[in-house]
């Protein structure tokens, strides 16, 4: 897949309704994307069976919903205020800006071709806001760059509420913003974007062995969910990528059009965040072994994803163009796991009572899965609509269905069809998800 082929998914995006243009009527805002029904649907079901695979199935992790804004001490206590920077330069003629780690300073500018640069200077990643009214020092805080913190900061609550023992999970999604310098690629970097984190609380001697069971866990979650498995990878960072607060740290890896890329790190922040916070407030964020009576600050390995980087991973691995009979066809073969609509109904003809039939299978199959009816068009630009907008399973009601009762069941990747009971929609459909 080259470059070209993220055009055209973005250009698929907005006439199907998965992902447009941020105040598109007001000319648009550069790397920001609002998602639309279908998109919203997927994205939805991507955090969905994270949370199933994370939090419902395991009975030692458990949620938490915290606010964006925090206490402005807590990011110097993170560290973000001092050290979560990207060097900048600018190019002294056109003005372009750059992360000067991104690109090689000895070349020209890729816009203007000159070679005039300014001194690379470090810019702070967080975005600066006010709490109240007046802008003065004193009630000055940031949009929370990473969900982590608002985690380490309720360890206490959580884990005594929770009643949790080491090892434990605390999981989250939520929003995070980064006033990153450079954006681009879709909805690979933007300034808004979504995480689904873990904090994974451990005994200190237990690093190693928990950060190679959830390097492991965490890749088997994006094959499950139909990723290829040749295009992921785990990388591990080399010491100059290491963020400040993690001592090892894996990146999960695709390989997009533009390059292997990350899209989840798995890291070993040690007892950096609880140290750190336990210093600035004198509060004891710390766990009371029963084992051995002995108190002692936990070390957390750290799985997170970022949420509109999977759901564009899904996308792209999904996305194809092929030849069937001399025409086109584009489609997404989505997961059904994750596909906005599992099933479409179509009425072959809009006479006969078909229609009426069709409607009658959408109410009743949507009590299971999510299922749409569509009778704009001829069947084959319906069956067409329906690829691309990756719906696994089209069902058509035609004269034999007032006769004996029977549809087509109609595959998206195969486009092969059979013919079975209405009252067997259902059953058939869940079948082929589960295979
Ligand atoms: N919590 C890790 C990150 O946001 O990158």
């Amino acid at each position: 897949m080259d470059l070209k082929s993220i055009e055209n998914i973005v250009s698929l995006c907005k006439r199907r309704g998965f992902i447009f243009q941020s105040s598109e009527i007001y000319g648009g805002i550069g790397s920001t994307w609002d998602y639309g029904p279908l998109g919203t649907e997927m994205k939805k079901r991507i955090k969905d069976d994270w949370w199933q695979s994370i939090v419902t199935k395991r009975s030692n992790v458990v949620g938490m919903d915290s606010s964006i804004l925090m206490h402005p001490k807590v990011w110097e206590a993170s560290g973000h205020v001092s050290n979560f920077h990207d060097p900048m330069v600018d190019c002294k003629k056109c003005k372009s800006r750059y992360r000067s780690d991104h690109i090689n300073l000895e070349k020209p500018c890729k816009k203007c071709g000159n070679t005039d640069w300014t001194e690379p200077r470090q810019f702070n990643l967080m975005f600066q806001t006010t709490i109240g009214p007046i802008n003065e020092e004193g009630n000055i805080t940031y949009l929370r760059p990473e969900t982590a913190q608002g985690i380490f900061v309720n360890f206490n609550n959580v884990q005594t509420t929770a009643r949790q023992k080491i090892p434990f999970g605390i999981a989250q999604i939520g929003k995070a913003f980064r006033n990153e310098i450079t954006t681009g690629n879709f909805l690979f970097r933007t300034r808004e974007f979504e995480q689904m984190e873990m904090e994974y609380f451990i005994h200190p001697d237990e690093s190693s062995r928990w950060l190679d069971f959830w390097n492991q866990e965490r890749l088997d979650w994006f094959l499950r969910l139909g990723i290829k498995k040749n295009k992921l990878r785990l990388r591990a960072h080399g010491k100059d990528e290491l963020a400040h607060y993690s001592s090892a740290c894996y990146d999960v890896e695709y390989e997009f059009p533009f390059g292997w890329s990350e899209l989840e790190g798995i890291a070993d922040r040690g007892t950096y965040d609880l140290d750190q916070h336990n210093e600035f407030t004198k509060k004891k964020l710390s766990y009371f072994d029963p084992k051995t009576n002995r108190r002692f600050t936990p070390a957390v390995v750290e799985t997170s994803a970022g949420v509109d980087r999977t759901f564009l991973t899904c996308l792209v691995d999904a996305y194809t163009e092929e030849e069937v009979r001399g025409e086109n066809r584009t489609l997404l073969k989505l997961s059904p796991k994750i596909a906005p609509t599992t099933c479409a109904v179509f009425p072959l003809v809009n006479k006969n009572g078909l229609p009426e039939l069709a409607e009658k299978i959408v109410e009743e199959t949507r009590k299971q899965f999510s299922s749409f009816f569509d009778q704009g068009g001829s069947i084959g630009r319906r069956y067409r609509r329906q690829d691309e907008a990756g719906t696994p399973f089209g069902v058509t009601v035609d004269h034999e269905t007032i006769e004996n009762g029977t549809v087509t069941l109609r595959e998206r990747d195969s486009m092969k069809q059979i013919r079975i009971s209405q009252d067997k929609i259902c059953e058939a459909i869940n079948e082929k998800i589960i295979s």
